[in-house]
């Protein structure tokens, strides 16, 4: 084996939402964002798919809340005015509008537990995976904000309860996905029988959040069952994690951060679930702005930062955090302040300028810009310079890529950047299968 082959090879995902405007709050606004194109519509979607496929992409992951943050001044007012996140199609929708006119690129969705029973999410993940060939995964959450609850008419569950629930949710699907056996379908013209009912078994759950007694009503797909990823950051959310997920999805704005979480990772993984070394792959968040030189990068990221409007940030910083930040002074420090909710993506923020103090207004600039993942601006060489850090360094195995303008970051990064990667050993040159599990598995 060449030296180059000895490498860590990077996995590439890109990070948008089924919405006006995925994560990075005002992008709308560039005038190089969605020109001459419609978000709502399928060649949206089949553009952007067939350009990340062209780049040998994993997968596209599609994130998703259940409904407009509302937590900024108590209403979703801000989140209407400045387009954050807002407004947001069901994400599962555009699957079958990528998948037909792809053959390899992965597609992950965002669905959550919170308000679906595991019957019908099983159902709909094996359709997904049946008629894709094999190339979902999927995000699992539990729903976190205000507005998600509200929406539903529930009220807000904490934490701890929300993992019992969510560990419960997976049993019974895990059940669900193992209840055809091999040879269950028999579809015999002459004979006039399809399945032998002995080989499709009842699932018979009766637990403390979920009752369920009935056969699966999808034979097993492809990948018999989505590859299942999770974003989850607390401690439950890292056991979570370690114990289910096959690729995890992390926001870490330093190398240090990186390394403190790739060990702990591997330490639950191994240790405490006695899962295989690696079975878990790291994806961290990387927000990349490439030009043909530096000064050319380092204008263009300027201008992308001038989108940003800070009403609009400070409304998604307590949509995400679950905290009213109107009630805070603008150069408040946020390390002094406890929030609700995702306690991993604020740590992201907290901790952004490596340690030193950040305040409120900085917290919700950074947080809009790129959801506090660290930014890579420069020529090509200079972003895989960066991504080789924290693949060798950083414990990576891969990056999920946040938006600027679309398509547009994503043509340039397939154009630009994966030639280099590839130059360097550093990413495959063909897709090794034709589902997502065998991408994700290639190295
Ligand atoms: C990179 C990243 C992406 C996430 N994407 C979503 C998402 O699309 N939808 C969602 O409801 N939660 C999302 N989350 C939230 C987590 O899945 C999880 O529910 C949240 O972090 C709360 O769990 P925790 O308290 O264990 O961190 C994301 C988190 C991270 C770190």
């Amino acid at each position: 084996m060449s030296k180059q082959n000895n490498k860590k090879k990077a996995h590439l995902l890109g990070f948008m939402q089924n919405g006006f405007n995925s994560h990075a709050t005002g992008m709308w606004r560039h005038p190089r964002d969605k020109v001459n194109w419609d978000y709502g519509r399928p060649e949206y979607w089949q553009h952007i798919a067939k350009v990340l496929e062209r780049g040998l992409f994993d997968a596209i992951f599609i994130a998703d809340q259940l409904a407009p943050y509302a937590t900024y001044k108590g209403s979703s007012d801000h989140s209407v005015r400045y387009a954050v996140q807002f407004p947001c199609n069901e994400p599962s929708t555009i699957v079958p509008v990528i998948a037909t006119v792809t053959d390899k690129l992965g597609i992950g969705v965002t669905l959550s537990t919170a308000f679906e029973h595991p019957y019908s999410m099983c159902r709909r993940l094996s359709s997904l995976d049946y008629q894709s060939g094999g190339r979902i995964a999927w995000n699992i959450v539990s729903s976190f904000s205000h507005g998600e609850w509200n929406a539903y008419g529930v009220d807000g569950r904490e934490r701890q309860d929300r993992y019992e629930r969510l560990e419960e949710y997976m049993e019974l699907c895990y059940k669900l996905w193992g209840s055809w056996d091999e040879g269950a379908v028999i579809a015999d013209k002459s004979s006039g029988i399809y399945g032998d009912p002995s080989k499709i078994h009842e699932v018979d759950h009766d637990g403390t959040y979920f009752k369920c007694k009935a056969r699966h009503f999808v034979p097993p797909s492809p990948q018999n069952h989505p590859v299942l990823w999770q974003a989850g950051s607390s401690n439950r959310g890292r056991d979570f994690a370690a114990k289910h997920a096959e690729a995890i999805f992390a926001v870490l704005p330093t190398l240090a951060r990186m390394k403190e979480y790739s060990q702990d990772l591997a330490q639950r993984t191994t240790e405490r679930f006695k899962r295989p070394a690696g079975s878990v792959k790291k994806i961290f968040g990387l927000q990349t702005v490439v030009g043909e030189s530096r000064a050319e990068a380092e204008e263009k990221f300027a201008h992308i930062r001038d989108c940003i409007p800070l009403e609009g940030a400070l409304a998604w910083i307590s949509g995400h955090f679950g905290l009213d930040f109107s009630r805070y002074a603008l150069d408040e420090n946020v390390a002094n302040i406890e929030v609700p909710g995702i306690q991993g993506l604020f740590e992201s923020i907290v901790y952004a300028k490596d340690g030193a103090p950040v305040t409120v207004k900085e917290a919700a600039l950074i947080y809009a810009q790129g959801m506090g993942m660290p930014v890579a601006v420069g020529t090509a060489k200079d972003i895989v310079d960066q991504m080789e850090v924290y693949l060798d360094e950083g414990g990576a195995d891969g990056f999920m890529l946040i938006t600027t303008f679309t398509p547009g970051c994503y043509e340039e990064f397939v154009d630009w950047v994966v030639p280099e990667l590839q130059r360097r050993g550093r990413y495959r040159d063909r897709y090794a299968g034709s589902t997502l599990r065998e991408n994700l598995l290639q190295y």
